[in-house]
């Protein structure tokens, strides 16, 4: 498509997040002890749509639990955000969730989606600017984990809020959440709003399969890293030799906190050449791929509260499975 054809109210701004860190961040996991690998690369683009089959799978309760609090609350959510917001968008994806607030917030002065996945990112950021032609979409292509320097929407906003759904805070440990939170409250500036969704500390009956699913889907994500990494890292992971491991661990030695992890199993004692360097992996060795923690409601808070926020509105889904909850920066 040339630009020409593009929607008047979309603006992309692009700041090529993956060069060169990849490789370096690969080797450092893999001569780690224990080994680990890095998780935001899971979203090359088949990583992103095996993540939206994950977001469908039966087992998968996340998704639809913070789909049904939030059109169940979006004109609460959308009184809480207020008129004239930008919403900056962290990790957007498929922007499902993002379509039922913005056909509720109080004329917003503009959508701003920051994800890592280019591609996905242009063709729903396009397709959202078809869908709401009096909002101004202003796609950014970046690593949010590293500073980045927003884009002015055209109409000035009364407030910056951002959202952050899909429980991705919980994807890192809470010493980094409390930081990255910080971090999104300088975003948001004084008077700045965070909405974002929590999954909750629960029975290890409802947590694991939702993180290995009968279909075999999760497993298939998991693997992808090890394809991507063969693909552009000129590695040679046999992946019928790994195996996808998800469990529960709730003996964290705090009160209201767990976390699912997330592994690839060496089936067997082998080595493994990436970029040139050899890994030896003993059978039934484990590469930590991805942590999900999960909260008590109590647990949050005070999290949330040594970053500097504070919780306005706290809803959850009718099973009590997942919070969407609306923070406020607090004045300090
Ligand atoms: N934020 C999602 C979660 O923690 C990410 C996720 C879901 C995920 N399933 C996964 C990450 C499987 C890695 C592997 O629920």
């Amino acid at each position: 498509m040339s630009a020409a054809d593009e929607p008047a109210n979309l603006r992309f701004l692009d700041l090529h997040p993956e060069a060169g860190d990849f490789r370096a961040e690969v080797l450092e996991g893999l001569a780690d002890t224990p080994k680990r690998l890095p998780t935001k690369y899971f979203y090359d683009a088949r990583g992103s749509q095996l993540f939206d089959a994950i977001c469908a799978l039966p087992e998968y309760y996340p998704t639809r639990a913070e789909i049904e609090i939030t059109q169940r609350e979006a004109e609460a959510i959308a009184v809480d955000v207020g008129p004239d917001a930008l919403l900056v968008e962290y990790g957007s994806g498929s922007s499902l969730k993002t379509r039922i607030l913005l056909e509720h917030l109080r004329q917003p002065a503009g959508y701003l989606p920051i994800d890592i996945s280019k591609a996905h990112l242009l063709a729903t950021a396009r397709q959202l600017a078809r869908d709401f032609p009096a909002i101004e979409i202003l796609p950014v292509c970046a690593d949010y984990t590293q500073p980045i320097e927003l884009p002015a929407p055209s109409r000035p906003a009364r407030r910056r809020v951002v959202y952050f759904p899909g429980s991705t805070i919980g994807n890192f440990t809470p010493d980094r959440a409390e930081a990255f939170l910080r971090h999104i409250g300088q975003v948001a500036g004084p008077g700045g709003g965070l909405l974002i969704g929590v999954d909750l500390d629960k029975d290890r009956a409802i947590l694991e399969p939702a993180y290995d699913d009968a279909a075999g889907v999760t497993a298939a994500f998991n693997l992808n890293l090890l394809a991507r990494i063969n693909r552009e890292l000129g590695a040679d992971f046999d992946l019928a030799c790994f195996r996808h491991r998800a469990f529960y661990n709730d003996a964290l030695g705090q009160p209201g906190l767990g976390r699912i992890e997330m592994h690839l199993e060496s089936c067997r004692a082998q080595r493994v050449t990436v970029a040139g360097q050899g890994f030896d992996f003993d059978a039934g060795e484990c590469v930590l791929t991805e942590y999900s923690y999960k909260y008590g409601r109590e647990a949050f808070a005070a999290l949330a509260a040594r970053a500097g926020f504070a919780v306005r509105s706290f809803w959850t889904d009718a099973a009590g499975r997942f919070s969407v909850q609306m923070l406020e920066r607090v004045a300090r």
